[in-house]
């Protein structure tokens, strides 16, 4: 079996730590490409929950090797804190690899982040604070530290300096803020190595020998197809490439060993951070959502944005991704609505869109063209196959698929890993 895919279709937050961690338990591979500590995954298994922020889900599926691939940015510590939270709990990561070309997170970039931010006021794009955009940003800037950089310490500090006597004259010229040495942020990395060294490999090459011996790998996006920093909605984006294309440059695994493109899709959709966002409920029907889908922040607790499922983006994520299947999460969410509005285009001042716009001023000016189906009353949380939804259940999903450009194949109905329809296999 080739590699397959993962990616979020909206806007993130739709349930990829689920389908992960289901799909983890008969891949051998779970490999993250893209993102760093900005992603949040909370995967439900019987009892326990795990908010998972840097490490791919698959490091809960016993038997599954986990890799942080070299599209990945890397925090080490927030890498070691969830490793020990994780075993305090039982959870081994003895097999998580860490590519050697991932890119590091150095304090100077948390702060620039933040800082940044704040400089930008009312055109703030929301970040997450955690220095996700710097470091990329240091990485296409030829400065940024690399896994690989922290076992050679002249090397290391060498590139530290260099990175230095660039940011600290804007942390202190242009942000009032105090400069950084280099031998504090050296010591910082340093004070890793002994720990990292084990789980440091050449991923890329790990994993086409698991291809070449029919093992199956799972790549893993963080963010999703509307955060994309080249395809989403530029510049509410993060920085790195979160659909499937990103899946190859992030993890070495080239195209024509993908064999399948997984996108997960909530029921409704969500945001957070700032940007346009069509379908967006602000008043009461917004909180009813939020609430009922717990949609809170798992990484910076922040109320998620939320409003009504979204067909033409789920069209133009299918486009992006060459989705295979759609996994459709959080249906039981919707219980209880007399109606449900599924905004099937959109009007930008008086024409109707079916497709994206192609500028972004459109895109703020679009409004929802909606049709209304109907709702159900009944608990869906016990469903295990399509027949056991109510008609107008089934009716929903089946009008959503019809609408969103690729199969449905897999339906959530609760939290839990067993709260699953599986309309056909995902491997
Ligand atoms: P950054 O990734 O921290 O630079 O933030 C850029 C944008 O991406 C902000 O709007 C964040 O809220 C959003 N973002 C980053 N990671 C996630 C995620 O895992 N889920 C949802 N939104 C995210």
């Amino acid at each position: 079996m080739p590699a397959l895919v993962l990616v979020g279709a909206q806007w993130g937050d739709e349930g990829k730590g689920k389908a992960t961690d289901q799909l983890g338990g008969s891949v051998d591979y779970v490999v993250k490409f893209n993102g760093g500590n900005n992603a949040g995954h909370t995967v439900v298994i019987g009892d326990d929950t795990y908010a998972l922020h840097l490490l791919p889900s698959g490091i809960l599926s016993a038997g599954c090797t986990p890799v942080i691939g070299n599209g990945v940015v890397v925090d080490l510590s927030v890498l070691f804190e969830e490793i020990d939270a994780l075993e305090a709990r039982g959870v081994s990561c003895a097999k998580l690899l860490v590519s050697a070309d991932a890119h590091l997170i150095a304090s100077y970039n948390r702060t620039l982040d933040r800082v940044a931010e704040r400089f930008l006021g009312k055109r703030r794009i929301g970040t997450t604070g955690r220095g996700i955009g710097p470091t990329y940003a240091d990485k296409m800037n030829r400065i940024g530290i690399r896994v690989q950089d922290v076992f050679d310490e002249g090397i290391l500090r060498q590139k530290v300096e260099a990175a230095l006597d660039m940011k600290n004259q804007v942390l202190v010229k242009v942000y009032n803020r105090k400069a950084v040495t280099a031998d504090e942020v050296v010591c910082e990395l340093l004070s890793y190595v002994e720990r990292l060294r084990p789980m440091v490999a050449d991923t890329g090459l790990v994993l086409s020998q698991a291809l070449d011996r029919g093992e199956t790998v799972l790549l893993e996006g963080g963010q999703a197809t509307l955060l994309d920093v080249d395809h989403g909605t530029y510049p509410f984006v993060t920085s790195s490439s979160a659909t499937s294309g990103g899946a190859c440059t992030g993890s070495g695994v080239p195209p024509n060993r993908v064999d399948k493109v997984l996108a997960v899709l909530k029921a409704y959709t969500t945001r957070v951070g700032e940007g346009p966002f069509p379908t967006e409920l602000t008043g009461a029907d917004g909180e009813r959502l939020r609430t009922a889908g717990d949609e809170y922040g798992t990484t910076t607790g922040r109320p998620r944005r939320c409003g009504w499922y979204d067909a033409v983006i789920a069209r133009y994520a299918a486009r992006v991704n060459g989705v295979t299947d759609f996994v459709l999460t959080k249906l039981d969410v919707l219980t209880g609505w007399e109606k449900i509005p599924v905004c099937v285009a959109y009007d930008i001042r008086g024409q109707r869109f079916d497709e994206m716009p192609m500028t972004q001023t459109d895109f703020h000016h679009a409004t929802p063209v909606y049709d209304y189906l109907d709702g159900w009353t009944e608990d869906i949380t016990g469903a295990r196959t399509l027949g056991d939804l109510p008609k107008a259940a089934q009716v929903y999903v089946r009008t959503l698929e019809q609408m969103s450009g690729a199969p449905f194949s897999s339906i959530g109905v609760g939290p839990d890993r067993e709260q699953t329809l599986e309309l056909r296999p995902l491997l």
